[in-house]
């Protein structure tokens, strides 16, 4: 069976943005729009246009800019809203309007102190009013994760009979269980009129750290579009990590699914996202921390330097990663040690290695760490140097 293509839906630039202290000028948007696009995301959501002149602008600038993707700018269901993104994005190439309204009992009542058929009408208005202005249109139903999936049924239908191109089902407190989160979009799926003319989209926040997981069973259950941030950054415990969706249904080809992402690109655009926003990645964070290829236990390192695949499902490469690390510490063994001073120019014998090994854990106990200069170090001082260099 060929493969079918999952949309990114790349939102760092927007919802990850939201990150307190972590606001980007124009000038950093633009570097970071640059790279995504040469990523290969499918959307690119620069920001929301009415809410400052400098989000306004970087919209502008990220329009006239992209060459390659869809540029998207968020609104609230609001006539002006939808008005000044339309503006925003005159000069994209693929310009996409997304709008959409609370849809939950919760933001019904207290966000909005209105009722469903209120908020039906407001959603139908909104979409009808965007594609005035573009073809492409996304209705998000935000707290779509609590909304009783007959209402959000409801939703998504009069979005689809104003025209709307995507339906972004937004767990926007990240409370669903995959299990839910899958079964919401396979009822939308066989129960929504219309359906087909419209592609359903994940965009999962990682309160409960499920993001990824609720993400992945939306797809598996028939959305054909993530809505992802580069690190997974973004509003309180974040949303759904890009690195991670993609890299999951790349490793799974069985699924069927696939993306257009570049994967060795992943690696550099963590680091640029991180620098620029000043969000330290942290070091066990799958597929881009510091520690996701480094291998420090003494059996894993044994089996990792035999063969690679005994500890690693991802080849470091296919991410952007030079190489695998063999991390020198006092759990480290002796394959570990002869390896590591191998790439530094020693090549120890078995007898040279017991006497070097020794030496080394007596220095690992006292360091926590054991690098290059370390390394230079404990062979110099151990009885076996002399014979290795004049071997
Ligand atoms: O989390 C959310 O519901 C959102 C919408 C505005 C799309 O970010
Ligand atoms: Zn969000």
């Amino acid at each position: 069976m060929s493969s079918q293509s999952v949309q990114i839906f790349d939102t760092t630039l927007r919802d990850g943005e939201q990150v307190p202290g972590c606001k980007l000028n124009t000038k950093q948007k633009l570097v970071i729009a640059e790279q995504l696009d040469q990523l290969g995301v499918n959307v690119i959501e620069a920001g929301f246009p009415v809410s400052s002149p400098g989000d306004f602008n970087s919209v502008v600038e990220i329009s006239r800019l992209v060459n390659n993707a869809t540029v998207c700018g968020l609104t609230r269901a609001v006539k002006n809203d939808i008005k000044v993104a339309a503006e925003a994005l005159q000069d994209a190439k693929y310009p996409r309007i997304h709008t959409g309204i609370g849809t939950s009992d919760s933001h019904i009542k207290h966000k909005f102190n209105s009722d469903r058929e209120t908020i039906l009408k407001r959603a139908y208005d909104a979409v009808t009013f965007a594609k005035s202005f573009v073809e492409d249109v996304e209705f998000y139903a935000e707290d779509a994760g609590r909304t009783d999936n007959e209402f959000l049924a409801r939703v998504c239908e009069i979005a689809i009979k104003a025209g709307a191109t995507v339906l972004n089902i937004p767990d926007t407190t990240g409370y669903c269980l995959p299990s839910e989160y899958g079964a919401k979009m396979k009822y939308l799926k066989e129960n929504v009129k219309g359906i087909e003319k419209a592609i359903l989209s994940c965009h999962c926040h990682n309160d409960l750290g499920l993001a990824t997981a609720n993400s992945i069973e939306g797809v598996i259950n028939g959305a054909r579009q993530i809505e992802c941030t580069i690190n997974g950054i973004g509003e309180r415990a974040g949303n759904t990590a890009l690195e991670e969706v993609v890299m999951i249904l790349k490793q799974h080809p069985y699924l069927n699914l696939d993306t257009s992402i570049k994967t060795e690109r992943l690696y550099g655009i963590s680091q640029l996202v991180s620098e620029n926003m000043g969000i330290y990645t942290q070091p066990n964070k799958a597929i881009v921390g510091a520690n996701a290829f480094a291998h420090s236990s003494g059996i894993h390192q044994d089996g990792v330097i035999k063969n690679r695949a005994t500890y690693e499902i991802i080849d470091p490469k296919d991410v952007g990663v030079t190489d695998s690390a063999i991390v020198l510490t006092a759990r480290s063994g002796r394959a570990a040690l002869a390896y590591r001073a191998k790439k530094v120019g020693y090549d120890l014998t078995k007898l040279q290695l017991d006497e070097v090994y020794a030496n080394f854990l007596n220095f690992a106990d006292r360091k926590k760490e054991i690098d290059d200069n370390d390394i230079h170090q404990i062979i110099e001082t151990s009885k076996a140097y002399r014979q290795i260099i004049s071997a």
